[in-house]
């Protein structure tokens, strides 16, 4: 018998109802060509499961899925349920007592994907935004005082904590020196004025750990329009939990289509379980209308497989995604007429064992 994994499987709402399932079959596929097998724990937490029970979760949900080997997520949030209720009940506890504080969402342009850009060629954009999950910006502290007066005054403080701010920046110096050894970190030190000036020093320190990595800072706002005049030269971009959170919606869109992003929640430690969610949300726009792309899922599944230590599976799955970015079928965001089940199914299909021979014919 071969390897197995449980995974805790959080399909949410909206569209994650529909590409959560499509790409398990995706993965179903790809296990049964590498010996390995899932036990896909199904979660119904959800706005659905706010609106019957008063939580997103039960209490002690998290308890339950403490020994996991992965979450897999499709969204969360519906209209009726305001967002920071269906976020702070369960993704945000999820990455915090999870200790999921890095969020690796890498940015490919690949060929078949068609970029709003102009001069954007396939292959031409390729880089992997890490960002801080656990604190900055994304914070329930503060204070609200002469609340219903015209003096009412809302503080709401950020937090960035140096044992946070150096593992980021430590994660994202060792991950540019595996690929093309570039790092490039947002701040905005002239108008933040404690937080931003503080986290550069960090970073400038931690560089100097990393002689052989090519650093340096931009503020956020000219970084947003670096990523859509020449997203090209970026290969690591380091930010902050909110900064980090915009650029890979803007970094996503450079590169065609929100839904094909993928996402990793991570506990680099292996204490506790990642997770592994699509960047899209839960786009009650579409949803029920089987249109919704599935690529998203399916390339945040071949993370997980990465994770788990599935390379070779994780790399035919990606493979088999780009065969179909390329030849097609193509769900309507990405010019195409295809379901999200059709465009599951043509990439399930893809997958095959890439054997010795392949490796030999791919490379000459
Ligand atoms: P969204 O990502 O759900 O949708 C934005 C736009 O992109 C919509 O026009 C949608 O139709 C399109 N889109 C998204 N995914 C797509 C896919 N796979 N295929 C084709 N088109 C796709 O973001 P929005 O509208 O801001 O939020 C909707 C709900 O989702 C809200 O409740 C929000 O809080 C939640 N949300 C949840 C996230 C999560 O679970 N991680 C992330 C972002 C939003
Ligand atoms: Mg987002």
């Amino acid at each position: 018998m071969g390897r197995n994994y449980r995974i805790a499987t959080i399909p949410g709402d909206g569209i994650g109802k529909e590409v959560t399932p499509v790409a398990i079959d995706v993965l179903e596929r790809a296990g049964s060509l590498f010996d390995f097998q899932f036990d896909w724990d199904l979660l119904p937490w959800s706005c659905e499961y706010y609106a019957a029970h008063g939580a997103m979760m039960p209490p002690g949900g998290l308890d339950e899925i403490r020994h996991h080997d992965a979450i897999f997520l499709g969204a969360v949030g519906f209209p009726g349920v305001p967002d920071h209720v269906s976020l702070w009940g369960l993704l945000l506890p999820i990455r915090r007592r999870f200790n999921q504080y890095v969020n690796l969402r890498p940015i490919r342009l690949l060929p078949g994907m068609r970029s709003p850009l102009a001069n954007a060629a396939p292959g031409s954009i390729d880089f992997v935004i890490v960002r801080e999950n656990t604190e900055g910006e994304y914070s329930d502290q503060g204070t609200i005082s002469a609340e219903g007066s015209d003096d009412e005054t809302i503080i709401q403080h950020s937090i960035f904590t140096r044992r946070g701010v150096d593992r980021i920046f430590r994660y994202g110096f060792e991950l540019a020196s595996t690929r093309r050894k570039k790092l490039t970190w947002a701040t905005k030190s002239n108008g933040i004025f404690l937080a931003m000036p503080y986290w550069d020093g960090r970073g400038e320190l931690m560089a100097q750990s990393y002689p052989g990595v090519d650093a340096r800072q931009f503020h956020i706002d000219i970084l947003a329009a670096h990523m859509v005049r020449d997203p090209g030269q970026f290969d690591v971009i380091v930010a902050s939990n909110l900064m980090g959170d915009i650029l890979s919606d803007l970094g996503a869109a450079c590169a065609g289509t929100i839904g094909v992003a993928p996402s990793a929640n991570i506990n680099p430690e292996r204490e506790f379980p990642s997770m592994f969610e699509p960047v899209h949300g839960s786009a009650p726009d579409i949803y029920g209308k089987n249109i919704a792309n599935p690529i998203g899922q399916i390339w945040s599944g071949a993370m997980m497989l990465e994770h788990l230590g599935e390379t070779e599976a994780a790399e035919a799955v990606m493979s088999a995604i780009e065969h179909v970015l390329l030849h097609g079928p193509r769900t309507p965001d990405m010019g195409g007429q295809a379901s999200t089940q059709e465009v599951g199914a043509a990439v399930a299909d893809a997958i095959r064992r890439r054997g010795p021979l392949f490796k030999l014919i791919a490379q000459a």
